[in-house]
């Protein structure tokens, strides 16, 4: 299977706008919304923002967020993390999801 590869941070950053933030937070102190916040995510496991109600499933799943995991993950959701409660049918072009990483890794370290 082919794996994540630099994409282009502008139109991630457009697909985060549309795909992605009416559930979620970047910034620091932004707090949850539908889901967690994603400030810091690079190298954290699973299910770990304080203050967020997880599904055992997500929290369970105990791998590592980065670049790989979330280029599987985000293809589907439900399919990487079966009973998730995140209602999101998935990217399934890889160039989306490359280019979502690479915003989401700039973005979530700020
Ligand atoms: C309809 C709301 C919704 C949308 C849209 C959505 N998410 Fe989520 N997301 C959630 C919820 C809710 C959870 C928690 C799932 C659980 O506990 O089972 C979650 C969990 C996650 C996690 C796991 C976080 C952790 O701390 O383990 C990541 C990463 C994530 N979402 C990224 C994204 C990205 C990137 C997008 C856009 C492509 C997206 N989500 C779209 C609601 C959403």
């Amino acid at each position: 299977m082919a794996g994540f590869e630099e994409g282009d941070t502008k139109k991630g950053a457009n697909l985060f706008k549309t795909r992605c933030a009416q559930c979620h937070n970047l910034k620091e102190g932004e707090g949850n919304k539908i889901g967690p916040n994603l400030h810091g995510l690079f190298g954290r496991k699973t299910g770990q923002v304080e203050g967020f109600s997880y599904t055992d499933a997500n929290k369970q799943k105990g791998i590592t967020w980065e670049e790989n995991t979330l280029f599987e993950y985000l293809e589907n959701p439900k399919k990487y993390i079966p009973g998730t409660k995140m209602a999101f049918g998935g990217l399934k072009k890889a160039k989306d999801r490359n280019d979502l990483i690479t915003f989401l890794r700039e973005e979530t370290s700020k």
